[in-house]
C-alpha cells in the first residue's frame, strides 16, 4: 500500500479516537458539551469517515477499474489540506462557539473551513477523472 494512502488511514483512526475522547469529555461535563459539538462531530465525520473513505478510496478505486489514480500528486497535496483543515476547524470552532472575542478564531475557522472544503473537492475531482479514464 502506497505510503500517502497508509498516512490517510493513521489520521482517521487518529481523528477517531480524539472524536470519542471529545464525546467522553462532553458527557462528564455536559454543562461545557455545547461548545463541543461541532468539533466533536466534524472530528468523527470529516476526521474519522471521511479521511478513511479518502484512504480506502485511493487504494481500491484503481484496483476495480484497473487503472492508476488520476493525479497521484492531488492524492498528496489534499493529505495535508484535509487535516490542515479539519484541524484548524476542531481547534478553532470550540473558540467562536463560546464567543470568544477574538477575531483570530473566527478568521482560522473561516480559512479552515474552505481547506478542507478544497479537500473534498480535489478528491471529488480526482476520482471522477480516475473513473472516467477507466
Ligand atoms: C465514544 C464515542 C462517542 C461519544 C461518547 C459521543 C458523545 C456525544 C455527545 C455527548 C454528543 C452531544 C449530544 C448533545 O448534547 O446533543 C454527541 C453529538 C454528536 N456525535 Fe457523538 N459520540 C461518540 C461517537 C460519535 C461518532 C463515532 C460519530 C460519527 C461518526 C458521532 C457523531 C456525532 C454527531 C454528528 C453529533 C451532533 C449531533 C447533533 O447535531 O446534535 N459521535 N456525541
Ligand atoms: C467542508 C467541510 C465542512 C464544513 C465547512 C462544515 C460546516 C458546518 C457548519 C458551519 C455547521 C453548523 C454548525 C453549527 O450549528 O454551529 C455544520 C454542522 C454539521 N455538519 Fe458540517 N461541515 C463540513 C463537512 C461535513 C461533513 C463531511 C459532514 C458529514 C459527513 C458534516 C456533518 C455535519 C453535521 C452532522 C452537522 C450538525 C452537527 C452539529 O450539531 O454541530 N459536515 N457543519
Amino acid at each position: 500500500m502506497e505510503r500517502i494512502i497508509v498516512w490517510y488511514l493513521r489520521m482517521s483512526v487518529i481523528y477517531f479516537a480524539a472524536g470519542a475522547v471529545l464525546g467522553i469529555v462532553m458527557i462528564l461535563w455536559p454543562e461545557e458539551a455545547g461548545y463541543y459539538i461541532t468539533a466533536h462531530a466534524h472530528l468523527n465525520l470529516l476526521g474519522f469517515m471521511s479521511m478513511m473513505i479518502y484512504g480506502v478510496g485511493y487504494h481500491i478505486l484503481p484496483r476495480f477499474s484497473g487503472r492508476n489514480i488520476y493525479s497521484p500528486r492531488i492524492m498528496h497535496i489534499q493529505f495535508w489540506i484535509a487535516n490542515a483543515g479539519l484541524a484548524g476547524m476542531a481547534l478553532s470552532w470550540p473558540f467562536v462557539a463560546r464567543g470568544d472575542v477574538s477575531q483570530i478564531f473566527n478568521t482560522a475557522l473561516l480559512i479552515s473551513s474552505f481547506l478542507s472544503l478544497a479537500a473534498v473537492v480535489l478528491f471529488a475531482f480526482n476520482m471522477l477523472k480516475t473513473i472516467k479514464s477507466a
